[in-house]
Order: C-alpha cells, then structure tokens, then sequence
C-alpha cells in the first residue's frame, strides 16, 4: 500500500469514527501522537500484520498501476500509525519498484510514541525478491533485501548490500524462513504492505496475525490483481470509518 512517497510531515488526516468490536463507536479526531489509534492497531513483538487497500470492485490498483489512487487522507491517517509501530516494512519487489519506496520517515508526533515504546528510531524496509532490481531510493541503510540461494540477486547487488541481504530458501523465499530472519535481526514487528502476490503467500502460510483492510470508494483498473480475501479463523477487532473509507482490523483467533 503505497505512501513512502506522500509526505511524512503533513498534519494528520480526517476525523475518522468506529473503534473496537463490542464498543460503542467514537469519533477520533485528527492528533498528532495518534493515542487512540494507537490503542486500536497495538503491535506486538512477533506478529506479522498485513495492510492493504482494496478499491470498490476488490482491485489492488487504480488506473495509474498503483494503489495510490485508492487511497485518501483518512486510510493514510492509519498507515502511517501501523508503520509508526512496526520495526520493519516488508514488500514484494514489484510493488517496491511500482510504488517507488524510499527509506521511511517517521512523522514527528509518532516518533515521540515510537521511543516510548522502546522502538529504534528507523523502520526499516524489507524486499522480497529473485531478481534483486531494487529501486533507486531505497538505502542499504535501511534496507533488507530478502531473497533465496538460487537467485541472481546477489550476483546484481554491489558489495554495499553484501550485510543486507537474508537468504530465506533455496530456489524461493520461504515466508516462514523470512519471518524468522528478520526476526532474529531484532525484526520481529513486521507490517507486510503487499502487493498481493506476496501477501497471498504469506496468508496461505498461515504467517498472517493480523490483517488490516480498507474498503476504498473508488473502482480499481481491470487489469489490475485481486487483493486476497480475509481468511477463515480471524476475527474483526476495529472497524473505523471516514470519507467513504471503511478500515477493518482482523485478527487471528486464538
Ligand atoms: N492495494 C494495496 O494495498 C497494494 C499494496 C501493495 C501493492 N499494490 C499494487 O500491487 C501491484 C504489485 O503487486 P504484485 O502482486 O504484482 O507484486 P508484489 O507481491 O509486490 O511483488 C512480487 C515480486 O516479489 C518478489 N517475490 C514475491 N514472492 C517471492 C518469493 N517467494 N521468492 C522470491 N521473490 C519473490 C518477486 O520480485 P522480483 O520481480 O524482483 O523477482 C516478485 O516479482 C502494484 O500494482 C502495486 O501498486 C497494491
């Protein structure tokens, strides 16, 4: 789901209203440490959650190839709190190059809750790929590159990447193998931003704890992939609603 690109630093968005299952609703009003949202979308060390956008007819993308159409100040609101709370963003490569991700910044008011939390600083961005074409603005700073044995990226990766790179398989990443080193590097709140190639594997791994889905207003392009359906055994925790957005955390039953 895509917003490296949209400025960290502009004010927070719309009112949004809604709030976790079983609660009267509430109106949550723009704040820049985001508390109450913050209460709702709470990430634990280990969970692995997944944020994505559907448009109205369930379609990863509007006409201009990426999810940046779907999506408006409200949903953006929320995303930039789930990244706020993850230590590391993981995505296909295919989005990464699509969306042009770039290192995260996190806006000021929730960098304050992020030390709070005994967060580092940074989130980092994790990339799934075989091929390794990343692109251009993403840092070996900051950035993982996930692959498996097999793959070229290595090969295509100059030495700067050399301590970045996470081999999780032998001819394929392995969702689970990922989710374990990434872990063990100290990343284990993990935000999956997609696409949907990658999410629908780690959804039919049974890696998903948590997956948090807007309903966008607006029709996707035909062309465009599904985004996968919610699956069985999770439970809607939040609902939220704004601008003709409807934002749905499930999570997994226990
Ligand atoms: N609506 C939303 O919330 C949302 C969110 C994200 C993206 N999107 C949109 O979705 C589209 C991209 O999604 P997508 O499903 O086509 O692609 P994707 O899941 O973002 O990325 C697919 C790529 O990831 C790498 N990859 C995935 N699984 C792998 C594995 N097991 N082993 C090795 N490499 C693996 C490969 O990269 P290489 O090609 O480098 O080998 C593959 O081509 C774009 O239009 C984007 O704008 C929408």
């Amino acid at each position: 789901m895509a917003d490296h690109t949209a400025p960290e630093h502009t004010p927070p968005g719309a009112t949004l209203t809604g709030g976790a299952r079983g609660e009267p609703p509430g109106e949550i009003p723009p704040d820049p440490a985001e508390a109450r949202l913050r209460a709702l979308y709470p990430h634990r060390a280990g969970i692995v959650r997944l944020n994505l956008i559907a448009s109205a007819d369930g379609k990863a993308a509007g006409a201009d190839g990426t999810s940046r159409g779907l999506g408006g100040p409200e949903d953006q609101r929320i995303l930039a709190v789930l990244r706020a709370l993850c230590d590391v963003v993981l995505v296909g490569a295919q989005t990464a190059r699509r969306e042009r991700y770039a290192d995260l910044a996190v806006r000021p008011g929730l960098a304050q809750a992020r030390t709070m939390l005994g967060l580092r600083e940074h989130v980092d961005v994790a990339v799934v790929t075989h091929t390794g074409n990343l692109p251009p603005g993403l840092t070996p700073a900051r950035t993982w590159v996930v692959t498996h044995a097999g793959s070229p990226a290595t090969a295509r990766l100059g030495p700067e990447w050399a301590e970045r790179l996470i081999i999780a398989g032998d001819q394929d990443v392995s969702p689970r193998t990922a989710i374990g080193q990434l872990g063990a590097r100290g990343l284990s709140r993990v935000l999956c931003e997609g696409g949907p190639t990658l999410a629908g594997r780690l959804l039919n791994r049974g890696v998903v704890d948590d997956y948090c889905l807007t309903e966008s207003p607006v029709v996707g392009a035909a062309a465009a992939p599904a985004i996968p359906p919610v699956p069985a055994g999770m439970d809607e925790a939040a609902t939220l609603e704004g601008g003709g957005f409807v934002m749905r955390r499930w999570t997994r039953r226990s």
